[in-house]
C-alpha cells in the first residue's frame, strides 16, 4: 500500500462524528442555480478550483465533485481559469447567494484578505484545500487541506543527493517551477534547494516558470537546451511540465531519463507511465484525491464543530521498478 491519506489532528482538538445531511448533491456553475444553503438539511458548497491546467487538476475535480455527490453536498463549482480575479469574483458570487461553506484551491499565495474577510462578515465559513494562502490572520479560514510541498521539494531533493552520493562533479540541474506565487511552487522550490545546497556540487543553471502546464514546460525546457548544452538533471514542479520536457529532450536528440535525468511531483497516470518506461527517473507522489476528507470537514464546520487548522496529505514517491508494479491500479 504506497498511499494513505490520514488527518493530523493538532492541538488535541476533539474531532466528533458527522450525521450526513439529507439531499442528493449535484453541480452548478458559481453564477446559477438557486439561492445557497443556510435554510434546509442540504449543505451547499461553493467551490473556486484554479483551472485545469494538469492531469492532477483534472482528478482533484473530478474527486471534489464525486465525493459532493455521494456525500449530498450540493456544489457550485467554478474555474477560474488560473487567474486570482476569477476566483475573487466566484467567492464573491458564492457570498451573495448564501452557501453554506466556500472551499477553494488558491491560485497564488498573497492577496486573498479582503474578500476572505467578506466572507467572514458573512458568517460563512471558508475551507483552504491544496494550497494554501499567506493571511496573517488564520480566522479568516477553517482549515487546510492538503500536502506538504515543503517536504515534496526535499523528497525530490533526497533522491538526487543520493544518486550523485558517489560523484565529485558537477550537476547541473534546470528547474521548472508551478505557477509563480504558487504555494506549490514556492514551496517544492525551497525544499529542493534546502536539500541540495549542502552540497556545491549540485548547481541550479536554470529556473522558470512553466506554469504547470505541458505546453509551457515543453517551450520552457525548448529554451534551456539552447542555451545550456550541458544539462544533467531536470526537476520538475509536477509530471505535466516533465512530459512536456520529454518531448523537448526528445526533439533536440537526447534520450530523457538517459542522457537527462527526471524528477517530477505527483504520479498522475501518464508521469507513471513515463517513469515505468524510464523517460523519468522518480516521482514524488502529490495526492489530488482530497474529495472525501473536504466533504466530511465541510459537514463539521457547517455545524458549528471545531476542526484541526492543518490537515495534511500523507504521500509516498516512486522509483522506475515501484511505478511499473503500481501502474494498472493507479486511479487517476
Ligand atoms: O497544487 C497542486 C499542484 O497544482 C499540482 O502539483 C499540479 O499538477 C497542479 O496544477
Amino acid at each position: 500500500m504506497f498511499k494513505r491519506i490520514s488527518a493530523l489532528v493538532l492541538a488535541g482538538l476533539t474531532a466528533m462524528s458527522v450525521t450526513a445531511c439529507g439531499g442528493s448533491g449535484g453541480t452548478t456553475s458559481a453564477g446559477t442555480g438557486g439561492g445557497g444553503g443556510g435554510g434546509g438539511d442540504t449543505i451547499t458548497m461553493g467551490f473556486a478550483q484554479v483551472g485545469a491546467e494538469s492531469g492532477w487538476r483534472t482528478a482533484n475535480t473530478k474527486s471534489i465533485q464525486d465525493s459532493a455527490k455521494s456525500a449530498g453536498i450540493t456544489l457550485k463549482f467554478s474555474d477560474a481559469q488560473q487567474k486570482q480575479e476569477n476566483q475573487i469574483k466566484a467567492i464573491r458570487s458564492y457570498i451573495q447567494q448564501k452557501v453554506d461553506v466556500i472551499a477553494f484551491s488558491p491560485v497564488v499565495e498573497s492577496g486573498w484578505d479582503p474578500v476572505l474577510n467578506e466572507a467572514k462578515n458573512a458568517k460563512i465559513p471558508v475551507i483552504l484545500t491544496d494550497r494554501a494562502v499567506d493571511s496573517k490572520d488564520t480566522s479568516l479560514y477553517k482549515t487546510f487541506l492538503g500536502s506538504d510541498f515543503v517536504e515534496e521539494g526535499k523528497k525530490a531533493g533526497q533522491w538526487l543527493v543520493e544518486q550523485y552520493k558517489d560523484s565529485k562533479d558537477t550537476v547541473n540541474i534546470v528547474e521548472l517551477q508551478g505557477t509563480t506565487g504558487s504555494a506549490p511552487a514556492n514551496d517544492r522550490k525551497a525544499g529542493f534547494a534546502e536539500v541540495i545546497g549542502a552540497d556545491p556540487k549540485f548547481k541550479v543553471i536554470a529556473s522558470q516558470t512553466g506554469d504547470f502546464t505541458r505546453a509551457k514546460g515543453k517551450e520552457v525546457m525548448e529554451a534551456f537546451l539552447k542555451s545550456n548544452p550541458d544539462i544533467d538533471v531536470l526537476y520538475a514542479h509536477n509530471d505535466d511540465m516533465g512530459l512536456g520536457a520529454i518531448e523537448a529532450i526528445e526533439g533536440a536528440g537526447k534520450v530523457p531519463g538517459k542522457d537527462i535525468k527526471i524528477i517530477t511531483v505527483d504520479a498522475v497516470k501518464d508521469g507513471m507511465q513515463a517513469l515505468a518506461d524510464g523517460k523519468i527517473n522518480y516521482i514524488v507522489e502529490c495526492s489530488p484525491l482530497l474529495g472525501p476528507q473536504l466533504m466530511d470537514l465541510a459537514k463539521k464546520v457547517v455545524k458549528g464543530e471545531q476542526v484541526p487548522p492543518r490537515v495534511v496529505t500523507e504521500e509516498t514517491t516512486f522509483t522506475q521498478e515501484q511505478a511499473k508494479q503500481v501502474l494498472s491500479s493507479r486511479q487517476y
